[in-house]
C-alpha cells in the first residue's frame, strides 16, 4: 500500500507541474513530457560551428553550473548529445533571427535557430531547464519548445553618474540582461553629479567633472552632506570592452549624454558654454540643477565634438541625448539664449529646448545614427526622427507614437526600479514611490488606446535604474532582483496577470539560482501585503493579508505583542472597528520568513465610509486609490510611500458619505511637504458638509500660514454639524516660486488620511 501511495504522490506532483521546468521569461510554447535526458561526463556538443562565440558560451555556463566539461565535436557518436544546429538561412527580419526552438528526447538535446542570437536565447533557456546542481548525471526533462520574443526594445538602465559602478561590475550587470533575455542596455553615462566618459578632446570633462567634493547622505529630503571626494570614469579603452562583451551577448548599449539639463559636471569642466560663465561645482546634490547648456554655436560645437567620439565607441542605432527636466531658468535672463529666440523665431523657452534637440539630431543623423530622449523633447515641438522615452507616465509615448515616432516606454509607476519594492521600514532607504514586483509584472508597455497602427510604434520598455541611494554593486542586485524576472516576461510577451501565482513559483525558484551565484536580491515578496476593505457592515474596515506562498501560515497579533508561530492564524480578513495596533508574519518550518508587518489603525466616523475623489490623483502616487484617505492608517513617516495620493499640479476634492446623518464637529487631514521634492503644502483646505449630497455648505477654511504652523497634521474645528457628507476641499499650491527646485512647474499635492469626529 504504502508504494502505491508514494507513486500516487509522485505522479501528483508531476501533474501539479513540479517537474515544469522553471523558465523566466516564460516561453512561448513549451511541452513537458514525462521522461528524462541524462546529461553526463560522457555527452558531448555536436556542431558545425566549432569557432562560435556561443559554443564557447554554452561551455562554459555548463561547466559554471553542473561541473562538467562537454567537448565539441563535428559529428558526435555519444549515446548523450547536444546538438546545435545554426539553420544556413539568410535571417534579415528581426523576427527570424530571434526565434529559436529546443527539443530534448532520451538521447539528445538539439537548439535549432536562425542566428547567433536565437543560439544565444536557447542557451538561456537550456540553462534554466538544467538542474543547478553539482552532479556527474543530471537528469533533465524532455520536451519541446518554440519561441520569440514579443518587444524588439528589451531594456535595462544604470545611471552611473549619481554613482560610479567599476568595469566588472558593468560586465556582471550584462550577464544578469542576457540570463533573462534583454537586449538593450541604457548607460546614462553623464549627469549633473559626475561626467563619466573620457573624451580625448576635453579632457577636462573627467579630470574635473568625473569627480564632486561629497555627497549627500540620507534622504534628499534630509538635506545632510558629507565632503568625501567622490568619482571615476570609464576609459575609451574600458568602453570599448565593454561593447564588445554586451555586443557577444546580443545586447546593444545605448549611451546617453545628457543635455541640454543635468550638465552641471560638464560645466564644471568648460563653464564657458553656461549661460552664465560659472563658476561651477560638480553637483554634490541630487534633484534638478538650475544651470545647462546655453544653446550658443561654441556649445554645439563642443557637444557635437563630444557626440563624434561617443559615436565611434558606440556602434549603436540610437544614441540617448536627455532632454529631460531643463530648469529655463538661465535661459530666461540670457541674453545669447533671448537673442537666438528672436533669430530663430522662438516663442518661448520650451521652443528653443525643441531648437536645440533638432539641431542635435540633425547632427546625429548626418552620422548615420538616431536620437532618443526623455519625453520633455515633445515639449515645443518633436525632433523630426527622434524616439521618445516616455517616463513621466505612458501619456508622452502615446503622444509620440501618434505622431508616428518611436517609443519606449518607462513609466514612473511600473518601471522605475529606483521606486520601493517592499514596506519601506523594512527597506534600505529609497528614492520613495511603491513599485512591487507584481505591479511590474502587470505593466502593459502597448497602451490599449492606440490603434494597431500606432502600436507598432512602441519598440518596448526599459526599466530604469537611478542610483542616487543605491552606492553599491550588491545593492544595485537588489534593486532590479526580482523585478527583473517580471519586466523580462513583460517583454517576452508570456507574462500573464491571471497566472501571476506561476510566474511567483518561477520567481521563488531562481532565487536559489542567484543565490548560487552570489547574486543579491530583495526579499520583499515574502513580506506580508495588506490591503484595506470597508467593512459590510459599515462598522470600521477589514484588513486583509496575503503572503506569497499560504496565507494560513500567516500569524498576528492585535495586542501590541510581536508574533510568533503560536500567534492567532490568519484564515479571514480581519475586522477592525476601534484604535488597534495589528503585528503579523509569515513563518515556514517554524522559521519567521517575513519581516513583521506592523500596522496602526485610528478608527473614527469616515473610516471605512465611501469616498468619491471629484480629481484623480498622478497614476505614479495613486496606490490603494479613494480608500487611501479612509483606511484608518495614518502615515507617520514624510517617505513617498503608498500611504500618500499625489497631485500633480491639481487640487484634492473628495467627498465621504458617512452612510447617514451624523453628527461631527472636527475633521483632520494629512498634507506633506517636501520642497526639495516639488511637494508643497496647499494654499488652503476647505471643508463643505451636506444632508443631501447635493447642497453643500461651507463650515471650515484654513489657510496656508496656519497649515504651516500644524506641520500637516491639520485639524479643523467646526460647530457641531449634523450632516450626512462631508467635501473636503485642499487647493494645490500652484506655480513653484523662482529660486526654489523645480522654479515654474507645478507643486505636488500630497495627502492622507482624512478623520471626521
Ligand atoms: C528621469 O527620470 N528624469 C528621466
Ligand atoms: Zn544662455
Amino acid at each position: 500500500m504504502k508504494n502505491i501511495y508514494f507513486l500516487w504522490l509522485l505522479s501528483f506532483s508531476w501533474a501539479t507541474g513540479q517537474h515544469q521546468p522553471s523558465i523566466i521569461p516564460q516561453p512561448q510554447h513549451l511541452k513537458v513530457r514525462n521522461s528524462f535526458f541524462t546529461l553526463c561526463k560522457n555527452t558531448e556538443i555536436e556542431t558545425n560551428e566549432k569557432d562560435l562565440f556561443e559554443i564557447s558560451y554554452l561551455q562554459n555556463v555548463i561547466f559554471q553550473q553542473t561541473g562538467l566539461t562537454l567537448p565539441t565535436l563535428k559529428k558526435s557518436k555519444a549515446s548523450s548529445k547536444i546538438i546545435l544546429n545554426l539553420r544556413n538561412i539568410d535571417a534579415t527580419s528581426t523576427k527570424l533571427k530571434n526565434q529559436y526552438e529546443i527539443k530534448i528526447n532520451e538521447n539528445q538535446i538539439e537548439i535549432k535557430a536562425n542566428s547567433p542570437e536565437g543560439i544565444f536565447y536557447a542557451i538561456q533557456s537550456l540553462i534554466q531547464i538544467i538542474p543547478n546542481e553539482k552532479k556527474q548525471t543530471i537528469k533533465i526533462p524532455c520536451l519541446e519548445l518554440q519561441d520569440e520574443p514579443k518587444y524588439k526594445w528589451r531594456g535595462m538602465h544604470l545611471d552611473c553618474a549619481r554613482h560610479f559602478f567599476p568595469k566588472e561590475f558593468i560586465k556582471k550587470y550584462i550577464d544578469y540582461l542576457a540570463m533573462y533575455k534583454f537586449n538593450v542596455f541604457h548607460w546614462h553615462l553623464t549627469d549633473d553629479q559626475g561626467w563619466r566618459i573620457e573624451i580625448k578632446k576635453y579632457p577636462k570633462l573627467t579630470s574635473i567633472g568625473a569627480w564632486r567634493n561629497g555627497s549627500m547622505i540620507g534622504h534628499y529630503s534630509e538635506q545632510k552632506f558629507d565632503n568625501i571626494r567622490y568619482g571615476g570614469y570609464y576609459t575609451q579603452e574600458e568602453i570599448k570592452e565593454i561593447v564588445a562583451y554586451a555586443s557577444a551577448r546580443h545586447i546593444t548599449i545605448v549611451p546617453e549624454i545628457e543635455m541640454p539639463g543635468h550638465a552641471v559636471a560638464a560645466l564644471a569642466a568648460y563653464p564657458e558654454y553656461s549661460c552664465t560663465g560659472g563658476p561651477f561645482e560638480v553637483g554634490k546634490t541630487w534633484g534638478v540643477l538650475d544651470d545647462v547648456f546655453c544653446p550658443k554655436e561654441e556649445t554645439f560645437t563642443f557637444l557635437e565634438n563630444i557626440l563624434s567620439e561617443v559615436i565611434s565607441l558606440f556602434p549603436s542605432e540610437y544614441l540617448h541625448i536627455g532632454g529631460d527636466e531643463c530648469p529655463k531658468t538661465r535661459w530666461k535672463t540670457c541674453s545669447h539664449c533671448q537673442n537666438r529666440m528672436k533669430s530663430e523665431n522662438l516663442k518661448d523657452e520650451h521652443e528653443l529646448q525643441s531648437y536645440f534637440i533638432q539641431r542635435i539630431e540633425k547632427f546625429v543623423n548626418s552620422k548615420g545614427r538616431k536620437i532618443i530622449g526623455w519625453d520633455e523633447i515633445l515639449e515645443g515641438g518633436l525632433a523630426p526622427n527622434a524616439a521618445v522615452m516616455s517616463w513621466r507616465g505612458t501619456e508622452g509615448g502615446i503622444a509620440a507614437a501618434k505622431q508616428k515616432h518611436f517609443v519606449v516606454m518607462t513609466p514612473g509607476s511600473h518601471c522605475y526600479f529606483d521606486h520601493y519594492q517592499g514596506n519601506p521600514k523594512n527597506e534600505p532607504i529609497a528614492f520613495g514611490g511603491y513599485t512591487p514586483v507584481e505591479k511590474v509584472y502587470n505593466f502593459n508597455p502597448t497602451p490599449k488606446n492606440l490603434t494597431s497602427e500606432e502600436a507598432n510604434y512602441i519598440l518596448g520598455a526599459q526599466a530604469n535604474l537611478w542610483t542616487e541611494y543605491i552606492e553599491t554593486p550588491s545593492h544595485v542586485e537588489y534593486m532590479i532582483f526580482p523585478r527583473m524576472f517580471a519586466l523580462s516576461e513583460v517583454l517576452w510577451g508570456t507574462s500573464n496577470p491571471e497566472k501571476y501565482a506561476d510566474f511567483q513559483n518561477r520567481m521563488i525558484h531562481h532565487f536559489d539560482l542567484l543565490e548560487s551565484k552570489g547574486i543579491n536580491y530583495s526579499k520583499a515578496v515574502f513580506d506580508i501585503t495588506s490591503n484595506v476593505k470597508a467593512a459590510k457592515n459599515a462598522n470600521g474596515i477589514l484588513f486583509e493579508l496575503n503572503s506569497v506562498k499560504n496565507n494560513n501560515f500567516i500569524r498576528y497579533t492585535t495586542d501590541r505583542t510581536v508574533p510568533t508561530i503560536n500567534s492567532t492564524p490568519y484564515i479571514q480578513p480581519i475586522q477592525i472597528s476601534e484604535n488597534t495596533i495589528v503585528k503579523a508574519a509569515y513563518f515556514e518550518n517554524g522559521k519567521q520568513k517575513s519581516a513583521t508587518l506592523q500596522q496602526a489603525f485610528q478608527i473614527n466616523k469616515a473610516t471605512g465610509k465611501n469616498i468619491e475623489l471629484q480629481v484623480q490623483p498622478s497614476e505614479n502616487y495613486s496606490h490603494g486609490g479613494a480608500m487611501t484617505l479612509v483606511d484608518g492608517m495614518v502615515s507617520k513617516n514624510k517617505t513617498l510611500g503608498k500611504d500618500w495620493l499625489g497631485f500633480a499640479g491639481k487640487d484634492l476634492m473628495a467627498t465621504i458619505d458617512l452612510g447617514k446623518i451624523d453628527s461631527f464637529n472636527k475633521v483632520t487631514i494629512s498634507v506633506l511637504e517636501s520642497q526639495g521634492s516639488w511637494i508643497y503644502f496647499p494654499q488652503n483646505i476647505e471643508i463643505f458638509v451636506s444632508a443631501d449630497g447635493k447642497e453643500f455648505k461651507s463650515v471650515s477654511k484654513i489657510e496656508l500660514d496656519d497649515i504651516k504652523k500644524t506641520d500637516g497634521k491639520v485639524t479643523l474645528n467646526l460647530e457641531k454639524q449634523e450632516a450626512q457628507f462631508v467635501k473636503i476641499k485642499a487647493t494645490n499650491f500652484g506655480d513653484i516660486p523662482e529660486g526654489m527646485p523645480g522654479a515654474g512647474s507645478k507643486a505636488w499635492l500630497f495627502v492622507d488620511e482624512i478623520g471626521v469626529e
